[in-house]
């Protein structure tokens, strides 16, 4: 694997990382606003984004490549509301993550590097996925606005959101 793959995929690892970070600071002040359901949804995110990492770093060894881990950013910690909240989390995926894939997609044709490409390509779709989560939940929230019930409601939904590891195809990653 090239210098600048390897670069790059520490930086992506690092990337879910803070990813995962800043989940749970939402999942803290969700949970102090007494919204556990969508701190619940939060946690179960959490969950995800280290499976994100895991995937990426499973590739970097089976490549004979090196993990080297990075100081993670501290994440933001308060927020105004709940739509606040989804709003940061969509433009998050939308504008840092979904990016940041996209860019490595570029590298892997750049480089040639068939095999990177293709194991990317699990990621991009993930990326259409998380989008369209917390896109349709900001949407929701907008609409609700100060409506308690309504949001209790909504709250009750997210409350009953389990973690199934992803299955990341050449990984162990929500395999046997
Ligand atoms: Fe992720
Ligand atoms: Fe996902």
């Amino acid at each position: 694997m090239k210098a600048s793959i390897e670069k790059a995929l520490n930086d992506q690892i690092n990337a879910e990382l803070y990813s995962a970070y800043l989940y749970k600071s939402m999942e803290m002040y969700l949970h102090s606003i007494d919204l556990p359901g969508m701190a619940n949804w939060m946690k179960v995110q959490v969950q995800e984004e280290l499976a994100h990492a895991e995937g990426l770093i499973q590739f970097v060894n089976l490549r004979g490549g090196r993990v080297m881990l990075a100081a993670i950013e501290g994440p933001k910690k308060e927020w105004k509301s709940a739509a606040e909240v989804f709003a940061d989390a969509y433009d998050h995926e939308s504008k840092v993550v979904t990016v940041k894939i996209h860019k490595l997609v570029d590298l892997a044709i750049k480089e040639k590097d068939h095999a990177f490409n293709q194991f990317l390509q699990w990621y991009v779709a993930e990326q259409v996925e998380e989008e369209d989560n917390t896109s349709t939940l900001l949407r929701k929230l907008k609409k609700i606005g100060d409506h308690m019930p309504s949001l209790m409601q909504v709250d009750a939904q997210l409350a009953t959101r389990v973690f199934t590891a992803p299955v990341i195809p050449g990984t162990t990653v929500g395999g046997p």
